[in-house]
């Protein structure tokens, strides 16, 4: 076994010794100039190579659910290009939704391939900052409240886009939990939730997934920019993780000299440039330019130190634009819709549906009102910089309308998020349409407007905007059939959900958000998503919010999360406070069985893997999906520990009547809490509950097990 061993390392190991070997060649030749300008950027999306010897630059792009729009070469302005228009994908939320890590490698490969074709050596995402509140403008980019969750789905996104030589750019390390204040928020978190809540993910990217970027945060941790932290950066990033890639900043979130060159950054980009300090080389007046230039000149800082930057820069470039061997991309194909759809149709959550009353006969003549802002507005667009210029972007109404071919619609946009329209007319005319119908399809939700899921601000309470939540209670007093169709990236409040029969959250889908929708609607395709984030009733229930301003938003210098490791669930769970939907919960068109819950063994030793299997029967009319979640507590724990927490998932398709056997591997390992006093990992011996259920407020048996 050693031997096949060796041999299927041999070559790579090989293969890297070449690529480090071509690396120290590069660096060798290289001045302190050319050094130095490698370490900051020449324009808002690109740093300098070295046209001396042919060094290439490298193009940066973002973002998480699709290539940005070309920005201009110095300034925040878009350039207007035609060869920019582009593939739409789902936001991560949705991704997360699916709790299918396979859809997660699709995603990679396909917005790897279209950065690839745009000629972006790094995309500038995934970002998979934990979600703590609801409030927070930018979870539509993330992976929900679960790091465990996050981890499982960031390491094929990650290995996805870099088959295309292209570097993904994790973000935003770390603790970046919040737009308010997000420049300069200082965050207190204690040892134990830094290790176990909010850095899981970002450690599962570099070690699962090799990812060859990360980009430092905004905001301060312990009274240091993320940007240039040692802690974070050199001593957990580089140091304990062994993170051999580059740190590049935020962009603007370098304020410092000595910690930039000190405290692990590699590149900083954002920094404004300085046309009066020179033509020819504006951003040489960076904190990275020519002040780190001086230090070095005057030997006030080690030459090793800036090597040690330029060498991880060259590295990424071997994988990157110096990548002879590298695929060449593509865009807007076919393909790409088809993983875009797969991602919007199996992230699709349905959270109600009383009756039964989904999925609706599309074979018949019935009369249907759409109501709401949502159903025609461009989800693509708006929400800061992950925002795109989609090629294709099917909105609700057009893929309901295409599905429901025999179905009389009518449309009346009853709300609106401009508070120049005529608010009473809107209302007057959606209730006309409604009381003429059969159904009512309610589109509603956020937008991505400003306050309403949007980089740089939060949402500033946790109702539904623009008056929807009055409009859905009146209409339902004419019409109980009523579905309420939520487009949003985050837990909204939900006091009307008695009043409608269905709820759908379909998070923001991008290019085949109307087609995937229409197909949930119709039953082509029956919904199989688990929310990544808990609906609490109120904000007050929510752990973040339930310490006050000091917890969040903070009194606008720090901020202490006071609930700890207790984010989401767990803080649900152990403070035993009920939410109006939990994380895990989906509901499907079919039902199914979970039996023969079992564990291989009771006893375990550290070093081996805990089996669960059991048996998924669909009992229902429909073939479906199921998720089989495992979450475990520790009985009697020396130290404060959640009642529970997500170990192990799996995504499971079963055809009407039949079973499928799952199996889940749960190495003991992961069981493990932060000992803050050893600063290090610790595997409690005794007696563990292994939860086995489809949601976290859903488990369908125990089953008690003893780590020896
Ligand atoms: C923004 C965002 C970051 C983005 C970068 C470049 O401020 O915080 O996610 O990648 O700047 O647009």
């Amino acid at each position: 076994m050693k031997n096949l061993l060796f041999i299927f390392f041999c070559p790579l190991i090989f293969l890297y010794a070449q690529q480090e070997k071509k690396v120290e060649d590069m660096l060798f030749q290289l001045t302190n100039e050319e050094k130095i300008t490698m370490c900051h950027a020449q324009s808002k999306f690109t740093s300098p190579g070295v046209p001396r010897l042919g060094i290439p630059e490298l193009s940066m792009s973002d973002g998480p659910h699709g290539i940005r729009p070309e920005i201009n070469w110095d300034d925040w302005g878009y350039a207007n290009w035609t060869n920019d228009y582009v593939t739409a994908f789902p936001a991560l939320t949705c991704l997360a939704a699916t709790f299918n890590p396979d859809l997660s490698m699709d995603y990679g490969i396909s917005i790897g391939e279209e950065a690839r074709y745009r000629k972006k050596d790094i995309l500038l995402g995934p970002g998979v900052n934990i979600y703590r509140t609801p409030l927070n403008g930018r979870n539509f980019e993330y992976m929900g409240e679960d790091p465990y969750l996050a981890s499982e789905l960031v390491v094929p996104y990650v290995k996805g886009v870099q088959k295309n030589g292209v570097a993904a750019c994790v973000k935003h390390y770390a603790l970046n939990n919040q737009e308010q204040w997000r420049g300069h928020i200082n965050v207190e978190v204690s040892d134990r939730a830094l290790h176990e809540i909010y850095l899981p993910a970002f450690k599962a990217a570099v070690k699962q997934g090799n990812a060859w970027a990360i980009m430092g945060s905004y905001n301060k941790f312990r009274g240091q920019h993320c940007c240039h932290n040692d802690l974070l950066l050199n001593k957990i990033l580089k140091k304990s993780w062994g993170f051999d890639g580059v740190v590049i900043s935020d962009w603007g979130g370098v304020h410092n000299t000595d910690e930039a060159i000190h405290n692990g950054l590699d590149i900083e980009m954002g920094t404004p440039s300085d046309r009066s300090h020179s033509k020819r080389y504006p951003y040489n007046s960076n904190f990275l330019g020519n002040p780190f230039l001086k230090k070095i000149i005057e030997g006030d800082v080690e030459e090793s130190i800036l090597d040690d930057k330029v060498r991880r820069i060259l590295r990424l470039m071997m994988r990157t634009s110096l990548n002879k061997d590298r695929p060449f991309g593509s865009i807007n194909s076919k393909q790409h819709y088809e993983t875009a759809y797969k991602i919007a149709s199996e992230g699709v959550v349905l959270l109600k549906n009383a009756e039964n009353f989904l999925p609706l006969d599309k074979s018949k003549q019935i009369k249907i009102a759409i109501i709401g802002e949502n159903a025609e507005k461009s989800m693509s667009v708006g929400g800061g910089s992950s925002e795109l210029k989609p090629d294709k972007e099917i909105s609700p109404l057009f893929g309901i309308k295409k599905e429901f071919k025999n179905a009389v619609i009518k449309y009346a946009k009853g709300y609106s998020s401009n508070p120049d329209e005529d608010h009473d007319d809107l209302r007057k005319e959606a209730l006309t349409i409604v009381k003429e119908s059969d159904v009512v399809l309610f589109i509603g939700g956020l937008n991505k407007n400003n306050f309403q899921d949007s980089e740089a601000n939060d949402r500033k309470n946790y109702q539904l905007p623009y008056g929807q939540p009055k409009l859905i209670n009146e209409i339902s007093k004419h019409n109980k059939n009523i579905a309420v169709i939520l487009i949003s990236g985050n837990a909204v409040k939900t006091d009307w959900k008695t009043n409608v029969k269905s709820i759908l959250q379909t998070w923001y889908l991008g290019s085949e958000a109307g087609n995937a929708i229409a197909s949930i609607l119709s039953g082509e395709i029956n919904p199989s998503g688990k929310l990544p984030f808990t609906f609490p009733e109120s904000l007050t229930d929510n752990g973040a919010h339930y310490f006050g301003k000091l917890s969040y938003p903070g009194d606008g210098e720090s901020q202490y999360y006071k609930e700890d490791i207790l984010v989401g669930y767990r803080w649900h769970d152990t403070k035993n406070i009920k939410p109006s939907f939990s994380f895990g919960h989906g509901l499907s068109y079919t039902s199914f069985e979970l039996t023969d819950i079992n564990s291989n063994k009771k006893n375990y030793s550290t070093n081996e893997t805990i089996k669960i299997s059991c048996n998924v029967k669909n009992t229902g009319e429909f073939e479906g999906k199921e998720v089989v979640q495992v979450y475990i507590g520790k009985v009697k724990s020396k130290v404060n520990r959640a009642k529970k927490e997500l170990r192990g998932f799996k995504k499971v398709f079963v055809k009407v009547n039949k079973s499928e056997k799952t199996e889940i591997e749960i190495p003991v390992k992961n069981l493990a809490y932060y000992n803050e006093i050893e600063s290090d990992w610790e595997i409690e011996k005794g007696d563990y509950i292994i939860y086995v259920g489809n949601a976290s407020n859903n488990i369908l048996d125990k089953i008690i097990i003893t780590i020896t």
